[in-house]
């Protein structure tokens, strides 16, 4: 397959809509190479009925010009569930297709690239779990969805980052098991008094940051806003203005309307989020997903025109895995902005 197409006088009025959106974000050089694949993915998409599901990481041209639902971990399992389509692509990584199998078992869904992972999803496994409860019978296990089904499978109830807090307390117990990103455990053993039993799982993106670059930005911007996802290690939270979710972040922005601000997370957030937010300047010092850029435009194409890297999952292992999601969506985000 030719990784290139030709940018028409068709193909150019017909994604003209989406480049304006965009133009603050892709270059127009660079937008000559995304939109025939942007106009032939959203003309194959309507013949197949396919839905593009894109996590907030995805660059503008997936997140702006190809997805019908954007969103947070959370709203993407939630809308899997919801979807008519017959055909579901999550461009995001394997534990969100994963997800979205397990909350519409009976619709085909693909990953544009099967070695889309995450780094907290591989530090743990379903016997992994199993020890720990035989070492704290009658414990209850969280887990975040950031980890394969079979681990969902193992566990009392999934959470997010926009939940962590309120799924640990809707327990009522004195003690959870939280697995596996130790330094979600951290900062959610902040904000509840419920004891967290925690794994040493992290998100190699979210790991690589520290406060001395955070305090060494405030340096350079006095009324820099700093936003910190809860993957980032305890000091980072700490020199932070404010922690949430992808979307909690976006919701934040979108509220306060900050005049500078830093988003400690992934990069394609703050390109995402500009675009809708035009008079805040992003100062960006990010790091990449590798993983989530694995997921590309012609990726996309190949996957809705083959059907390829269909997400299978045990039915056994999928029927346990979706008791825990759906307790989960059940519970709900800690707020309307998180
Ligand atoms: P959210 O649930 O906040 O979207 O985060 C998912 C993720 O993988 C962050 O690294
Ligand atoms: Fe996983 Fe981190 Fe990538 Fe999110 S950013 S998908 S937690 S590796």
């Amino acid at each position: 397959m030719s990784n290139t197409l030709e940018f028409t006088e068709e193909v150019k009025a017909k994604t003209l809509p989406i480049f304006n959106k965009v133009k603050s974000v892709i270059p127009e050089l660079e937008w000559k190479n995304y939109a025939p694949w942007i106009y032939k993915i959203n003309k194959l998409k309507q013949e197949k009925n396919v839905v593009i599901l894109a996590h907030n990481y995805q660059t503008p041209e997936i997140y702006y010009g190809v997805a019908d639902i954007i969103g947070d971990s959370l709203k993407l399992a939630i809308e899997a569930e919801k979807t008519k389509a017959d055909i579901i692509i999550m461009a995001g990584v394997h534990f969100m297709a994963e997800t979205a199998k397990i909350m519409s078992p009976h619709k085909k869904v693909l990953i544009p690239d099967m070695d889309a992972g995450c780094s907290l999803a591989e530090s743990i496994t379903a016997n992994d779990i199993k020890k720990l409860k035989k070492k704290y019978p009658g414990t209850p296990v969280v887990t975040y969805v950031n980890t394969s089904a079979e681990v969902k499978a193992e566990t009392d109830v999934c959470c997010t980052s926009a939940n962590a807090v309120k799924v640990v307390e809707s327990l009522g117990t004195d003690q959870v098991i939280f697995l596996p990103d130790e330094y979600l455990a951290k900062y959610v053993s902040t904000k509840t008094k419920v004891k967290i039993i925690s794994w040493h799982g992290t998100c190699m993106v979210h790991e690589k940051f520290t406060a001395s670059e955070l305090i060494e930005l405030k340096k350079n911007y006095s009324d820099l806003f700093i936003i910190s996802h809860p993957e980032c290690p305890t000091d980072v939270i700490k020199a932070s203005d404010y922690t949430g979710s992808t979307s909690g972040m976006i919701n934040y922005i979108e509220t306060h309307k900050p005049k500078n601000v830093f988003l400690v997370t992934e990069c394609s957030m703050s390109d995402n989020v500009q675009v809708e937010n035009p008079n805040t300047n992003f100062v960006r010092p990010c790091n990449l997903c590798p993983h989530m850029k694995k997921i590309t435009l012609n990726k996309i194409y190949d996957c809705i025109e083959n059907e390829t890297n269909e997400v299978i999952i045990n039915p056994d292992v999928l029927k346990k895995a979706r008791v825990s999601v759906e307790r989960m969506i059940k519970i709900g985000r800690q707020s309307s902005l998180s």
